[in-house]
């Protein structure tokens, strides 16, 4: 347990399952004591996460809310409510793939769901915790990018690497605007990681190529990713700023 995150609240979106669930449990851990679990459509799986964190003494709260549309991350903010100004820690990790769709097979509405998801949501769950950081002059942001920002991601992936490079910049830019008040902003950008969301978009030779392809040999686990945001989060990382870290195992390398 690292002294520095005692009374320390913490909220993951995207904490049902994968990164974000790891990392809710990784930040219990360190030594958080409150954790605020969004999820979506995973309840039981929430539920699960809440019980992990609370096995380390921290408190755990959960906050239902659909990422994709305008209507749905307004809702979740309206049920975060009054919490949003005790944050001192947001990962902002929700995100999905959503279905892979190629140039003549993406529709206006799955682009706007994906952009939605992955940028919009990081954009205004930010907008409405990180003010009261600042007023306080101390925070941690962490976004969830990816390798495929850089790629520009695999087949029918394109959007959805727009998203993610769109949220390396937000990285960027909200970093530059918040670190004079004290707050922190940076990002992780995961490769290949071996959970839920390759198990439902990815095949099994697709993963094994990036296996080949990786000097660890290996793909990527949601702890990985999870201890890389818990140390931007801690005071180790008190001078990162505006970085986007990748955690990939050597297989894109920059
Ligand atoms: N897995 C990888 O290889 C990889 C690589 C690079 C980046 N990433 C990024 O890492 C982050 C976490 O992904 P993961 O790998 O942990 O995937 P995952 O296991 O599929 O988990 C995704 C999480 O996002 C939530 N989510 C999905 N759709 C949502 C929606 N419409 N509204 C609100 N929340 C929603 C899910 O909640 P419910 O289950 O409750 O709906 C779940 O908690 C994402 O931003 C993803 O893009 C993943």
């Amino acid at each position: 347990m690292q002294k520095e995150f005692a009374g320390k609240t913490a909220l993951v979106t995207g904490a049902s399952r994968g990164i974000g669930a790891a990392t809710a449990v990784a930040l219990a851990r360190a030594g958080c004591e409150r954790v605020l679990i969004h999820y979506s459509s995973s309840f039981e799986a929430a539920q699960e996460t809440a019980r992990r964190v609370r096995v380390f003494g921290a408190e755990a709260e959960l906050i239902a809310g659909d990422l994709s549309s305008e209507e749905g991350i307004c809702a979740f903010l309206a049920s975060l409510g009054g919490r949003a100004r005790a944050v001192d820690i947001l990962v902002n990790n929700a995100g999905s793939l959503i279905q892979r769709a190629k140039l003549a097979e993406m529709s206006y509405e799955l682009y706007d769901r994906v952009m939605t998801l992955n940028a919009k949501s990081a954009w205004f769950v930010s907008q409405s915790v990180a003010p009261h950081m600042a007023a306080r002059g101390s925070g941690a942001v962490v976004l969830v990018s990816s390798i495929a920002a850089r790629t520009g991601g695999g087949t029918g992936a394109t959007v959805y690497a727009a998203a993610k490079a769109a949220v390396s910049a937000f990285a960027k830019g909200l970093a530059r605007e918040l670190a004079p008040r004290g707050v922190r902003v940076n990002a992780v950008s995961p490769g290949t990681v071996d959970n839920d969301f390759h198990a439902r978009f990815s095949t099994r030779e697709m993963l094994d190529a990036v296996v080949r392809q990786t000097p660890q040999g290996r793909l990527s686990t949601n702890e990985d990713v999870a201890d890389v945001i818990v140390f931007l989060c801690s005071d180790a990382a008190r001078n990162v700023i505006g970085q986007t870290i990748e955690v990939n195992g050597g297989m894109f390398m920059i």
